[in-house]
C-alpha cells in the first residue's frame, strides 16, 4: 500500500511481471485449462462454446456458515447456473468495526485514515476464498467486481471521502492519482490472490461506474463534456489488470449507456425527451469502452422501471417489456460491431406477474440472439444461520431462511418465474457442447 509512490510501484510491478510472464498483453497466449476465453462474440471453455445463465448474489460471501454457502451453491447448480457474479469488495468505516465484529459481518477493507487496512482473517478474505473455492466444486465460475459506484458494502465514496476529503465530487475517483493508486493496491491484492484459479470467470473494474454516485458529479466527466473520464479510467485500469494477470477475462461492469450522436428519444408529458441511456449523460460510452484492447467483453444492465419513473404516465410512448427488447437489440448490434461478447449482467422488474410476463420476452430474445444472461438476483431458501433469521447490514436480512430480497429476488418456490431461467439454462447447456 505504497500510496505515496504509486507510479514507481506500478512500474516496478509491471517490470517484474514482464520478466515472469512475458509481454504484458500476452492474452493471446493459450490460457491454462479451465479458463474462459472470448472468441468473436462467443465465450469458450477449453475449446468448446460456453453459453450460460448466471446468478447475481452479492450476499453469498456475507454468509457465515459453510453449510449455507454449500446449500446456496447446490441450489444454483440444480438450477443450471454456470456463472456467479459477486462483490470482490466489502469495505467498512473504522467506526463500524466494533459492530461488524459483533454481528459477524464480512469485511475486507477497514477505512480509518487515507490508508485502508486489509482483513485477511476469518471474517475477511477467507470468506471470499471459501466462496471461490466452493464455486469450483459445483462447476460454477465467478465474476468479481473490485468496487462499487454506490455506497452499499463499501465503494468509491469511501476512497473519495478518506483520500480526497469531504466536499469533493464523485468523479474525482477517476482522476485523483492518490485514489487510483489506492484502488490499484486493492485490485492487486485480489488479482494476485486468485489469478491462478480457473474458478474465476472474469475481473470487473467497477459495479455500474457513473460520473455521479451518492455524491454528485463535477462539471467535466461525461463524454459530452470532452473529459471522457470513464473511458480513460477503463483503459488504464484494464491495462493495469492485464499487467497483473495475462489470462482471465476483464470487463467493465457498466450499465451499458451509449453515447450516440443522435440519442434515442421518447415522449414524456407531451415532450420529446433525449433518452439518457443513449446520450452519455451517466458517463459511459459503450461502443468506445468495448473497443478498448483489454476490455474482453461488455456488460449491460436493464431496469426500466427504476430508470423511467415516467414510464406509466399518460403521454409516455413505451412499455417496460418493449423498452427492454430495444435495449437488448442495441447491445447486440454494438457487440457484433466490436466482435466481442456481451452479457446482460443484471436485470429486474418488480412483482411476480410482471416478472413472469416481462422475463419471458427478454429471456427468449436473449436466447434467440445467443447471449448470456444473469438475472438480478438469485434467491436461496432454507438457509439456517441464526435459525434462518439474520440481519446482514442495512435492511438486508435472511428472513425465515430466505436470502435477502430487494423485490427482485427469484426463489425456487416461484415456479413460473424460476422455470423461465431453468429452461434457459438447459438451452444454454445444449449450446455448450
Ligand atoms: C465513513 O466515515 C466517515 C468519517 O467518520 C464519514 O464522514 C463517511 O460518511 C462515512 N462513509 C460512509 C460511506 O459510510
Ligand atoms: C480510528 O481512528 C481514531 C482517531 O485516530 C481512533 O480514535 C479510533 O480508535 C480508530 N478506530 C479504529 C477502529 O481503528
Ligand atoms: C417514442 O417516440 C419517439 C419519437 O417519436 C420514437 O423515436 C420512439 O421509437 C418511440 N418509442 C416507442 C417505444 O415507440
Ligand atoms: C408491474 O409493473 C408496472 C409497470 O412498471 C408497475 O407500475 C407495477 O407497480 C408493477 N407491479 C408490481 C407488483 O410491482
Ligand atoms: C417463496 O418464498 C419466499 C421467501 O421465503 C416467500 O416470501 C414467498 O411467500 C414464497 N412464495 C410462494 C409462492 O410460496
Amino acid at each position: 500500500m505504497l500510496f505515496s509512490l504509486p507510479s514507481a510501484f506500478t512500474i516496478l510491478a509491471v517490470c517484474l511481471l514482464r520478466v515472469v510472464a512475458g509481454p504484458a498483453s500476452s492474452s493471446n497466449a493459450a490460457p491454462p485449462r479451465g479458463f474462459v476465453t472470448a472468441r468473436g462474440t462467443k465465450f469458450e471453455l477449453d475449446g468448446k462454446p460456453f453459453a450460460f445463465v448466471g446468478a447475481n448474489s452479492y450476499w453469498l460471501p456475507l454468509l457465515t456458515t459453510q453449510a449455507d454457502v454449500e446449500h446456496t451453491f447446490q441450489s444454483m447448480q440444480a438450477a443450471g447456473v454456470k456463472v456467479l457474479r459477486t462483490w470482490g469488495f466489502n469495505a467498512i468505516n473504522g467506526s463500524e468495526l466494533a459492530g461488524a465484529k459483533e454481528s459477524g459481518l464480512t469485511y475486507y477493507q477497514v477505512w480509518n485514515s487515507s490508508q485502508w487496512t486489509l482483513n485477511e482473517g476469518p471474517q475477511g478474505l477467507q470468506r471470499l476464498d471459501n466462496v471461490i473455492e466452493t464455486a469450483g466444486k459445483y462447476g460454477i465460475k465467478v465474476i468479481l467486481a473490485f468496487t462499487n459506484n454506490w455506497v452499499g458494502y463499501g465503494g468509491m465514496e469511501l476512497y473519495i471521502n478518506w483520500i480526497a476529503g469531504a466536499g469533493n465530487t464523485h468523479d474525482v475517483f477517476y482522476t485523483d492519482p492518490r485514489i487510483i493508486a489506492s484502488y490499484q493496491s486493492y485490485v492487486r491484492t485480489i488479482v494476485e490472490r486468485y489469478k491462478n484459479s480457473p474458478n474465476i470467470f472474469a475481473w470487473e473494474l467497477m459495479n455500474e461506474a457513473r460520473c455521479s454516485g451518492d455524491l454528485p458529479s463535477g462539471p467535466s466527466c461525461t463524454p459530452a463534456s470532452g473529459a471522457e473520464s470513464l473511458l480513460k479510467w477503463y483503459k488504464s485500469q484494464s491495462d493495469f489488470v492485464r499487467s497483473l494477470d495475462p489470462h482471465h477475462l476483464i470487463t467493465t461492469g457498466g450499465e451499458g449507456h451509449f453515447f450516440w450522436k443522435k440519442p434515442r428519444t421518447y415522449w414524456f408529458d407531451s415532450q420529446l425527451v433525449s433518452d439518457y441511456n443513449w446520450n452519455g449523460q451517466a458517463g459511459e460510452d459503450f461502443d468506445r469502452n468495448l473497443a478498448l484492447p483489454n476490455i474482453d467483453f461488455a456488460t449491460y444492465h436493464l431496469y426500466p422501471q427504476t430508470w423511467y419513473p415516467e414510464l406509466d404516465t399518460p403521454g409516455s410512448n413505451f412499455s417496460v417489456a418493449g423498452w427492454g427488447l430495444e435495449w437488448i437489440n442495441d447491445h447486440i448490434k454494438a457487440g457484433n460491431k466490436a466482435n466481442k461478447p456481451i452479457v446482460l449482467e443484471e436485470f429486474g422488474v418488480s412483482g411476480l406477474d410482471n416478472k413472469t410476463h416481462v422475463y419471458t420476452q427478454w429471456v427468449q430474445h436473449a436466447l434467440d440472439t445467443k447471449h448470456a444472461i444473469m438475472p438480478w438476483q438469485f434467491g436461496a431458501l432454507g438457509l439456517t444461520e441464526s435459525g434462518g433469521n439474520r440481519v446482514i447490514k442495512y435492511a438486508d436480512a435472511l428472513i425465515n431462511g430466505a436470502s435477502p430480497n430487494d423485490g427482485l429476488a427469484i426463489y425456487a418456490n416461484q415456479t413460473a418465474v424460476w422455470n423461465i431461467f431453468t429452461h434457459a439454462a438447459k438451452v444454454q447447456a445444449q449450446r455448450s457442447k
